[in-house]
């Protein structure tokens, strides 16, 4: 079996046995789609690697449906029963202490004492959890150092037929990563920019959140090296004067002629839920050999915005 399938809720039970037999199911979650196993199966999140091509050192996040059950897999502080409290279900991911130390759930933490759980806000990806009984691994759906799937057409066209069975739940409404917020340490540490913004934890927590240094050669979070996302063209962003032969992403008013434009009223939100999908369509545009985009603010959302297109760009 393999390809898309609506996500109804005779498709969700049957993606819920296809990860208990130790399959792969690319699902919706309100942020982008994700290629999912059970976390218990190491032979399915091996697999996932393999269909990734991604490198086995990244952990992998797990994702339940019952925010309560954080407690099971990690060491979760007040600082963090308060942020689930309050964000939960949604975009940020937390990385803990593992409490759990099944040998099974090594390959999903890449042999790290540390787990990386979150609680997507999606009723596909809830009810796909709570069908397979076990929470899922699920890196984003798309081949390692390529743009992150927000549609289910978007997985296939990364993945294809290795993927068992894709969920088609539409295109995801946040469509940028979640956020990943380091409690291993005193000090909260972003590890990665995303739908929740670093103003609304540090307004809940009260406290100063820190960025890591994002030093590629020994990043806190492995998977964030600079090159984690690359369209095949050559793309230069923060351009306010594009060539001819690049193909201009705009963003805000005052660009009525740009082919493209991520929010033509300078909205952030809506540029996040765009971004992956022009810049696959833009690398696709046989007219352009190249790419460019225009300064994105670095305030909200726009730093999970500007953090994306500075990796990609070259
Ligand atoms: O929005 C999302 O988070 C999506 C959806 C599917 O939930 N998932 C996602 O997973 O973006 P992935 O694997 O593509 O990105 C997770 C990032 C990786 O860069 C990984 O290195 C980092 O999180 N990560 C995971 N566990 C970690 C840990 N224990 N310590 C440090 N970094 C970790
Ligand atoms: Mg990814």
């Amino acid at each position: 079996m393999s390809g898309i399938f609506k996500a109804d809720r005779y498709n969700i039970e049957r993606g819920g046995a296809v990860i208990n037999g130790g399959g792969l199911v690319a699902f919706p979650t309100e942020t982008v789609y994700g290629l999912g196993a059970n976390v218990y199966d190491r032979h399915a999140v091996a697999s996932i690697f393999e269909v990734k091509g991604r490198p086995s050192f990244n952990p992998l996040i797990s994702h339940i449906s019952i925010p309560e059950m954080l407690g099971d897999y990690a060491a979760a502080d007040s600082r963090a029963e308060f942020l689930a409290k309050k964000f939960w279900p949604g975009p940020l991911t937390f990385v803990l202490p593992r409490v759990d130390d099944e040998p099974a759930l090594d390959l999903v933490c890449a042999g790290l004492s540390t787990i990386t759980v979150r609680c997507p806000d999606h009723p596909v990806a809830l009810a796909l959890i709570n069908a397979a009984g076990v929470p899922i691994a699920a890196p984003s759906a798309n081949r390692s150092q390529s743009i992150s799937p927000t549609t289910a057409e978007a997985v296939f066209e990364s993945l294809g037929d290795s993927v068992d069975m894709i969920l088609d739940g539409g295109p995801c409404a946040v469509g940028v990563e979640s956020t990943i917020l380091d409690l291993t340490t005193t000090k909260p540490v972003l590890l990665r920019a995303g739908g929740i913004t670093r103003e609304q934890l540090e307004e809940a927590l009260n406290e100063p959140v820190y960025i890591s240094d994002g030093n590629p050669d020994k990043p806190t979070s492995p998977g964030q090296l600079l090159k984690h996302y690359a369209p095949s063209k050559k793309f230069r962003i923060n351009v306010t004067e594009p060539a001819e032969d690049e193909l201009f992403i705009a963003f805000g008013a005052g660009y009525d002629n740009a082919p493209m434009n991520l929010s033509p009223t300078g909205n952030l939100r809506e540029a996040a839920a765009n971004l992956f999908a022009f810049m696959r369509e833009a690398d696709k545009n046989p007219h352009y050999a190249k790419m460019a985009m225009a300064p994105i603010p670095n305030e909200g959302v726009g730093l999970a915005i500007n953090d994306r297109i500075r990796r990609a760009s070259r």
